[in-house]
């Protein structure tokens, strides 16, 4: 086999008619009587292999047809265009040489549950599944990067080892720096404040770090975040960046991973709707709606919702555990083992969303003006509206030092949270800053953090002050709503969580 006729799956469209040679590794494989049906993938994309006894010799098609999964191989062969086959193109084979033989690979097409996924993560990054979030993933670090540089912002690496806390300070990690206390940063921002004031519009990107005692489907302790921020900018103008750079990201994905958002099962219909104007509502008014008959109706509806599917789960479950005691074939044992799999997570979660409504429902009839929304706050707003949601003017008293309090009410302060829609929740934070310089300080010693900390912080206040904010978006939650995950893990390689890092 020469390597002059090489070829990447995804470019199988230019080479119809011709010989290629596909390198790769074999994903699946089904033998019909005279004929190996070889699926590989190369990186770039799957291809059916079409193996014909007779066009090669007897000996390596006996050595391709007990070739185990994973294994990894090279094909030459004939392009045709085929509409059945996955991806629209097929390989006609005409030789192949195997680089690497696998056997027993731990995981088959068949379904497996997470904790043993996750515990083979380093091998589940080449599944279906993980490789069209990576996919994903990729394009939308890129179109982060894009809109910020295409529109004037100056990227700004901000350190990962710091003194000072940006969010609470409950949940910094520690490190030992030659004997003396440092943190892994929380969040860039308070070092691209200073940025901001020598280049006007910055931006920072990089791996952020929280001790979150929090085993939801929404934290990590290591997490990617995007931080703008801008000298000379007030909230409105704020939310119109976080706006207009979130339907540019969702725009990018939708142009360049349509097949990838549709392998996964993402609500393409909805994101087709991202747009500004997103919807804007005051804390106030999300207070409102949480404790109103509405919400009360809503959520009760739900319930009947999540019992009657609960019902159905059952019924399903039931009717395939019955099956799998009488005789039969073995593939009909092995496919019904693994929906049984699926079936049986999909009730474990049904379940507990049956349990956690009533107490969901009651935490928002309950909630009272003051507190932080909480996760299932946020939740229940953000089922209530098709497109993102901005909730602003937080309760001083909730929020961090630096954010700015609004002079016309100082109980509230300048700050927006953007929640995605469809239940997914936050997926930015942000606000104007503090720019007084008594005020700031009087913020730090009220929230009881140590002001030695913040000299350099503060000396941005000292010299030539000006309005200024910014946010941050959690890249993994912002996948996790694209790709419609119900939990953060699967839209980072290898996740980082409270309970458990595996790999
Ligand atoms: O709302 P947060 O805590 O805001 C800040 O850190 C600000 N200093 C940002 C700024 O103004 N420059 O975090 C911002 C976003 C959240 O909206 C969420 O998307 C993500 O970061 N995030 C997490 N993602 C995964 N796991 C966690 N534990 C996260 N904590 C925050
Ligand atoms: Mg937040």
């Amino acid at each position: 086999m020469t390597d002059d006729k090489a070829a990447y799956i995804e470019q199988l469209k230019n080479h119809v008619g011709q010989e290629v040679t596909l390198k790769g590794w074999l994903y699946n494989s089904r033998a019909g009587g005279k004929v190996l049906f070889l699926i590989i993938r190369d990186g770039t994309g799957l291809c059916q292999c079409v193996v014909e006894k007779g066009k090669i010799c007897d000996e390596l098609f006996e050595q391709l047809g007990h070739l185990g999964q994973e294994s990894s191989l090279g094909v030459c062969g004939l392009v045709r265009a085929d509409e059945r086959s996955v991806g629209g193109y097929e390989l006609a084979v005409t030789d192949a040489n195997i680089i690497a033989p696998a056997a027993d690979y731990p995981i088959t097409p068949k379904s497996h549950g997470i904790d043993f996924l996750l515990r083979h993560r380093h091998l589940h990054l080449r599944s279906q599944g993980q490789w069209c979030i990576g996919k994903i993933r990729h394009t939308v670090i890129d179109a982060v990067r894009r809109f910020f540089n295409d529109s004037g912002f100056t990227l700004v690496d901000t350190p990962i080892l710091t003194a000072t806390a940006g969010e609470e300070e409950q949940t910094l990690f520690q490190v030992d720096y030659f004997g003396s206390p440092l943190h892994l940063t929380q969040t860039g921002q308070l070092h691209l404040e200073a940025a901001a004031m020598s280049f006007g519009k910055v931006y920072c990107f990089g791996p952020t770090f929280r001790a979150e005692r929090s085993k939801t489907r929404r934290h990590l302790t290591e997490f990617w975040m995007v931080e703008p921020e801008v000298a000379f900018i007030d909230l409105d103008g704020l939310l119109e960046l976080a706006e207009s750079f979130v339907s540019s990201v969702v725009e990018r994905v939708m142009r360049d991973n349509r097949s990838q958002l549709e392998s996964v099962g993402a609500d393409i219909a909805s994101l087709a709707k991202i747009k500004p104007p997103f919807y804007r509502l005051t804390y106030t008014q999300a207070v409102d709606i949480l404790t109103s008959q509405k919400t009360r109706d809503f959520l009760a509806r739900e319930l009947e919702e999540l019992k009657s599917r609960k019902a159905q789960l059952e019924g399903k479950i039931a009717q395939l555990e019955e099956e799998q005691k009488g005789q039969i074939k073995q593939w009909k044992r092995d496919k019904n083992a693994a929906e049984l799999i699926e079936l049986r997570t999909d009730l474990a979660e049904t379940d507990t969303r049956v349990e956690n409504n009533p107490k969901h429902a009651q935490l928002a009839a309950e909630f009272r003006w003051g507190k932080d929304l909480g996760g299932s706050d946020e939740t229940i707003l953000s089922q209530m509206h098709d497109k993102p949601v901005f909730v602003t003017h937080y309760p001083k008293l909730a929020k961090a030092f630096y954010m700015k309090a609004d002079r016309n009410n100082e109980d509230v302060v300048l700050n927006f949270d953007l929640l995605a829609p469809a239940g997914f929740g936050e997926i930015i934070g942000g606000s104007v800053r503090e720019d007084d310089y008594g005020r700031l300080v009087a913020r730090i010693k009220e929230q009881g953090l140590n002001i030695d900390n913040y000299g350099w912080y503060l000396d941005l206040r000292k010299y030539g002050s000006v309005p200024h904010g910014g946010f941050g978006l959690g890249i993994e939650r912002t996948i996790a709503w694209l790709t419609a995950q119900k939990h953060i893990r699967q839209c980072i390689p290898f996740p980082r969580m409270m309970d458990k890092v595996y790999i």
